[in-house]
């Protein structure tokens, strides 16, 4: 990067453009009450505790056998936490809570539909639900400890009692977003190793009851082209006894999950008490290039590293009503909506539709109805929130102590809505940067320690020490105004075990750039690289610019380019295709894609194919704001697309030099029409910041 002209020119801009920002107090009332709010926690976690200090997050958890060895460093960078420790995240979840405060309500269920009223889970409840689906699971599916099990499921109770099912046999499970399309699972099924496929028959979206269960047969169908079949399909029903979708069930090889259900009444099934290291989750996610990653997480020290982050930067305390409004089928869901708050015996929300239904004051209807405190949401739904409902938040009384902003970078305008508005100036904010491979959080303030700054995550989080290199292995100061490539120096508990079934593929991606010697046993030698830009400031504050790979983040959902570009290339006329990411307001990023069709293929309706495919392959969240067909794509002398240059076509940003292209020619041809198109569609452009600038300029070098 260093030597690249372009990149020169980006990086004094940052450092010419980027505003430092104001620092905001937690308030009074939230340190006075707050997890963590004596700065000695800082000593118990300073560098050279390491890597004892997390030993008070795993002893936040109950084990059946303490570990003998905190951190086993053999392996390099395979890092095993609590090696000799036993326990089961079921058990840890819902068991000994069940044991204490039985009656206390585990889960509120929200439906989307404002005339249905929330559906309060205590603890025993979801006991007896987790008991009775884990015999389900043993008994009819035949499923035990290390068997992987795909779970397509939407926002229902009944995903996270599913997950606390599998978890208490040892049974990996691994969940697809429910808005991904039947292929997008069947290609995870296929990797994952999955013989049994839990599901739904339909969940309601944006006001009506989609048809979910077909995805299954097409998921079914994909697994198999990839080799795998499946044997059995359980199917939640979104109203129990009431199919809802149009697709019929497969005679011995469907099941809907209330009929055998019945056959379980009452059924308890002893939690299995698993190694620390055993895997307790897989959660695929999109990368530059090939198929998608499954990130295995561990039992011990995924949920050692859950629980302590929930409890000292979500700030959760056992009496608390927590929301975290985002989908248990990313990272986010996972870890701060089922594993963390439940491990420390809270109150849980979960909300099956979207937020703006039937309009933008829902969120704050609901927080409002169930007494919410804390909130935690991403920069898309705030964007979206600010929208559609500026002044929504004041027409209702809730308070929140506490917010959350994860999973994008957030725009500082945005955040000072956020807290103005949404948190009535009275809640302390955390931006917590991390990512589907590390589990929890790495950068974040800690709330009552330490100030909020819109627009900067904050310092590495307890126990979590932030590195910024260039692409010659220097350290990039503090302060320097320059930006690099954000790695962690240590190993901590929730880091990803491997890449499913692809070790060599997990030491390539996050390891070996910044690795100097492969030989090396020591883990000071192996920080891990997450494939960010970003900035530090002379405090010690990060401000993240945005994945340094080509994955384009479409409200807060990593898009792999080489996906999109694969689907776009199963129609049939297509003969190129790129994807690129456009700057937009709500949602972040969005698609864009580029293609050009084969010789004397028909052009016409290409676009709406290549849309469609997108869909099918991917799911709606990809489907791509534009497709532009075009006569030639610009390219390399070696062939390769220049992706920056399109890149910059579809943001009207300066598309720099183009001497050095094969066919220079065709880019004021591809500049004129899709810029035109554009401008007549209303897609107006906005200046870029520098940060967004030089990611549109750096767009597609990573390759
Ligand atoms: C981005 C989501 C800025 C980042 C938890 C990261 C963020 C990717 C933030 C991971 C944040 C996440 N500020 N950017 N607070 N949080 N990101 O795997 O680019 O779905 O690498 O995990 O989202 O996305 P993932």
């Amino acid at each position: 990067m260093t030597n690249n002209p372009d990149f020169e020119v980006s990086e004094s801009q940052i450092a010419v453009h980027w505003r430092e920002e104001d620092y905001y107090q937690p308030p009074p009332s939230f340190v006075a009450q707050a997890n963590a709010a004596d700065p000695a926690i800082f000593d118990r976690f300073a560098q050279d505790k390491f890597p004892e200090c997390f030993t008070e997050y795993a002893d936040l958890l109950t084990w059946d056998e303490r570990w003998h060895t905190i951190l086993d460093t053999a392996d390099p960078p395979f890092w095993k936490w609590f090696v000799g420790g036993k326990l089961n995240a079921s058990y840890n979840c819902v068991d000994r809570h069940a044991q204490a405060t039985g009656d206390k309500t585990a889960i509120i269920w929200v439906p989307e539909l404002e005339t249905d009223e929330p559906v309060r889970i205590s603890y025993s409840e979801l006991h007896r639900q987790v008991n009775e689906f884990a015999a389900v699971l043993r008994d009819a599916a035949g499923l035990k400890a290390g068997d992987r099990v795909t779970l397509h499921l939407p926002m229902v109770p009944e995903l996270a009692v599913t997950m606390l099912a599998c978890a208490r046999l040892g049974v990996v499970h691994s969940q697809v977003f429910g808005g991904f399309s039947g292929n997008a699972c069947g290609t995870r099924i296929a990797d994952s190793g999955s013989r049994v496929l839990i599901t739904m028959d339909g969940y309601y979206r944006a006001g009506s009851l989609t048809d979910h269960k077909v995805k299954a047969d097409e998921a079914l169908e994909q697994a198999a082209r990839q080799g795998q079949d499946v044997d059995k399909v359980l199917v939640w029903r979104r109203h129990p006894g009431k199919y809802a979708s149009q697709t019929p069930m497969a005679q011995g090889r469907d099941f809907f999950v209330d009929e055998l259900l019945a056959e379980h009444v009452g059924a308890i099934v002893e939690p299995v008490s698993m190694p620390a290291e055993a895997p307790l989750f897989l959660m695929y996610t999109s990368g530059t290039t090939g198929s998608p990653k499954g990130a295995q997480h561990s039992t011990g020290g995924y949920l050692s590293y859950v629980a302590g982050t929930s409890k000292y930067y979500q700030d959760i305390h056992p009496d608390d009503v927590y929301w975290c409004m985002a989908d248990i089928g990313w990272i986010t869901g996972h870890s701060y909506i089922v594993y963390g708050p439940l491990a420390l015996g809270t109150t849980t929300v979960i909300y099956e539709g979207v937020p703006n239904y039937p309009d933008g004051g829902r969120p704050w209807r609901i927080a409002e109805q169930l007494g919410v405190g804390i909130f935690h949401t991403s920069p898309t739904a705030i964007r979206l929130l600010r929208k559609v409902g500026h002044e929504e938040p004041a027409k209702y009384n809730y308070h929140f102590k506490h917010m959350t902003t994860v999973g994008e970078p957030i725009e500082p305008e945005v955040w000072r809505w956020y807290y103005t508005n949404v948190g009535k100036a009275q809640a302390a904010i955390v931006d917590t940067w991390w990512q589907t491979e590390t589990g929890g959080f790495l950068g974040s303030t800690l709330p009552a320690l330490q100030p909020m700054k819109p627009g900067s995550c904050g310092p590495g989080v307890l126990g979590i020490y932030p590195v910024i290199y260039d692409e010659d292995r220097n350290e990039v100061p503090a302060g320097s105004g320059h930006a690099g490539n954000i790695c962690i120096r240590n190993p901590w508990p929730g880091i990803m075990q491997t890449v499913w079934g692809q070790p060599e593929r997990f030491i390539d991606v996050y390891y070996r750039k910044y690795n100097a010697d492969p030989d090396s046993k020591d883990w000071r030698d192996w920080p891990y690289f997450a494939g960010d830009g970003a900035l530090e400031a002379a405090d010690g504050y990060f401000r993240i610019l945005g994945r340094v790979d080509d994955v384009i983040n479409v409200a807060g959902h990593r898009l792999g380019t080489k996906e999109l570009e694969s689907a776009a290339l199963t129609v049939d006329e297509v003969a190129e295709a790129a994807a690129v990411p456009v700057i937009d307001d709500i949602r972040g990023r969005i698609v864009e894609m580029y293609v050009s069709v084969k010789p004397g293929a028909d052009p016409a309706g290409v676009d709406q194919k290549v849309s469609k495919a997108i869909e099918v392959e991917i799911g709606k969240i990809a489907r791509p704001k534009n497709v532009w067909v075009v006569a030639d794509m610009p390219k390399t002398r070696s062939g390769k697309i220049m992706r920056r240059v399109i890149a910059s076509v579809s943001n009207f940003a300066d598309i720099g030099d183009v001497t050095t292209l094969a066919n220079p020619e065709v880019v004021e041809t591809i500049r004129q029409h899709v810029q035109r198109a554009k401008v007549a569609k209303g897609e107006l452009p906005r200046e870029l910041t520098a940060a967004e600038y030089e990611e549109i300029a750096k767009y597609g070098a990573a390759e």
